[in-house]
């Protein structure tokens, strides 16, 4: 009986259960989305439950549709939406709060206060992250501010803090594993960086009771095995786990220092491989571990910007412009340029370079004659020239430029928006045939902890090009729309 990989991507509107077999072909999928819920401006929860019914649904779906017996499973692997973070009770299993996703700005005060206080550069040393509240650690500090109950329960023991791959774990082994891997452990502002331990300085700093914690693990090891599920069978090694970006960097097979990918989903996310040691930015960009393998980190430096999906979304959502995502290219194909409009989609803040929690989005240059199409079209620019700012700032840092740049994510299917970032960067842009690298990056963590592939050598060897995007905007043309941008963010 041929054996096959699952993965789960955990997303952030949605969940996808990948079966993968030893050629890395994608043998059944399935993808269930969950509800979002924005209780205040700025403000956004997920529901565990929701999320574990996504995932559950996924994986039955993934299964029942290629008419795959549970039993062929190897080993599940694990990604997920990044910081996002939950507090359950440990007996029970159930959520003790709300999810408090990684996009939510409730922790915006908290981060201004250790601010004031001087506390940045010790953070920024420790953890190569910044104090913004997209991290969890200060969601954490918010939520066990706000409910001296839940302080107590998780100071005596009685709680269990994670990401979203630690929860998912938990629920998958019974209860049996409460652990994370390093590279989720890396996004929490607890982690000390270099040795991959939580940090007492920081625990303190935040407020947080060490008894709440998971154990941090390899990103490919087995972690514990399936237990008391309705969907799958006793047994099963949960072997592989990685935050959807760092998976995304090993489904690109970026295993070299200076490989570097961007993953264009609800935001988008540029990461390079830095190698052995991570690099200190001193552009506004992060530092963060890519994977550990066999208790040895890889560092990359990382770009992120929250929106960019998620501003199509909004179109489609919010203005009504076009009823599915996938519309927005051909009515930004239909004008020539955007008529001098400029949309800065900075709908929850802005992330690196800048890390401006309290900026909103702007649209500048609208005339009598700006239509939906132009808007459509500043839209996909503005995705790009977010890009652009994280690309100079990456080639600043290191003091050479990026010579290519691989992409993947459902936004890189838009070929309008792929051609507008080789314009704007001026770089080739790389696209390829696999282009579920988050999943297939969870898959391969997994097969590689239960032998089910010999090393990175034979995944590298499975990597094909799709597209090229070469450049072909005159400069005049790209120097002018990276002036406006830059006005357009100074008013964000
Ligand atoms: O850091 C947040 C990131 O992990 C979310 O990714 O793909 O769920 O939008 P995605």
């Amino acid at each position: 009986m041929e054996k096959l990989i699952l993965a789960i991507d955990q997303g952030t509107t949605g969940t996808t259960a990948l079966l993968v077999d030893r050629s890395l072909t994608i043998r059944g999928r399935a993808t269930v989305d969950f509800p979002q819920h924005y209780p205040r401006p700025g403000w956004v929860e997920h529901d565990a439950e929701e999320i574990w019914f996504s995932v559950t649904q996924a994986i039955r779906r993934a299964l029942h549709s290629a008419k795959i017996d549970p039993k062929r499973v190897a080993a599940v692997g694990i990604t997920n939406q990044r910081e996002t973070t939950l507090l359950w009770e440990r007996d029970s299993g159930r959520a003790a709060a709300p999810a408090i996703v990684w996009q939510c700005r409730r922790s915006s005060e908290i981060c201004r206060e250790l601010k004031q206080a001087g506390h940045e550069p010790l953070v920024r040393r420790k953890t190569g992250l910044v104090l913004d509240p997209y991290f969890s650690g200060t969601k954490l500090t918010w939520l066990l501010r706000g409910d001296p109950q839940l302080r107590r329960r998780a100071a005596a023991g009685q709680l269990a803090f994670g990401t979203v791959d630690s929860f998912l774990v938990w629920r998958l082994t019974g209860g049996r594993s409460h652990v994370t891997d390093a590279s989720n452990a890396s996004r929490t502002l607890l982690m000390e960086l270099r040795s991959c331990n939580w940090d007492e300085e920081l625990l303190q700093l935040l407020e947080v009771p060490p008894e709440l914690l998971p154990r941090i693990c390899d990103s490919s090891e087995i972690y514990g095995t399936t237990r008391g599920l309705e969907i799958l069978p006793d047994g099963l090694p949960v072997a592989g786990m990685a935050g959807d970006q760092q998976a995304a960097l090993f489904g690109q097979a970026c295993f070299e220092p200076g490989d570097a990918k961007c993953t264009y989903g609800t935001g988008a996310f540029l990461l390079e491989n830095t190698g052995g040691a991570p690099v200190e930015s001193r552009n506004g960009l992060l530092s963060t571990v890519a994977w550990r393998l066999g208790g040895r980190p890889s560092y990359a430096m990382e770009g992120s910007a929250f929106i960019a999906g998620a501003a199509v979304q909004w179109l489609r959502d919010g203005l009504g412009l076009f009823k599915s995502s996938a519309d927005v290219e051909a009515l930004a194909a239909s004008v020539p340029d955007s008529g001098g409009v400029v949309f800065v989609p900075a709908l929850t803040g802005l992330g690196a370079p800048h890390w401006k929690s309290e900026a909103r989005g702007a649209i500048t240059g609208i005339t009598r004659g700006t239509t939906a199409a132009h808007l459509a079209l500043a839209t996909l620019e503005g995705i790009a020239l977010q890009i652009c700012d994280l690309v100079k700032a990456m080639g600043e840092d290191k003091g050479s430029p990026l010579k290519r740049f691989k992409v993947d994510g459902g936004a890189a299917q838009n070929n309008l928006l792929m051609q507008l970032q080789a314009d704007l960067l001026d770089l080739p842009v790389v696209r390829p045939q696999m282009v579920e690298t988050t999943a297939m990056g969870a898959a391969m963590l997994a097969g590689l902890a239960v032998g089910f592939w010999s090393g990175t050598a034979e995944l590298k060897s499975s990597w094909r090009e799709e597209h090229r995007f070469d450049p072909r905007m005159s400069p005049q043309v790209r120097g002018e729309l990276l002036q406006r941008w830059q006005e357009a963010v100074s008013k964000a």
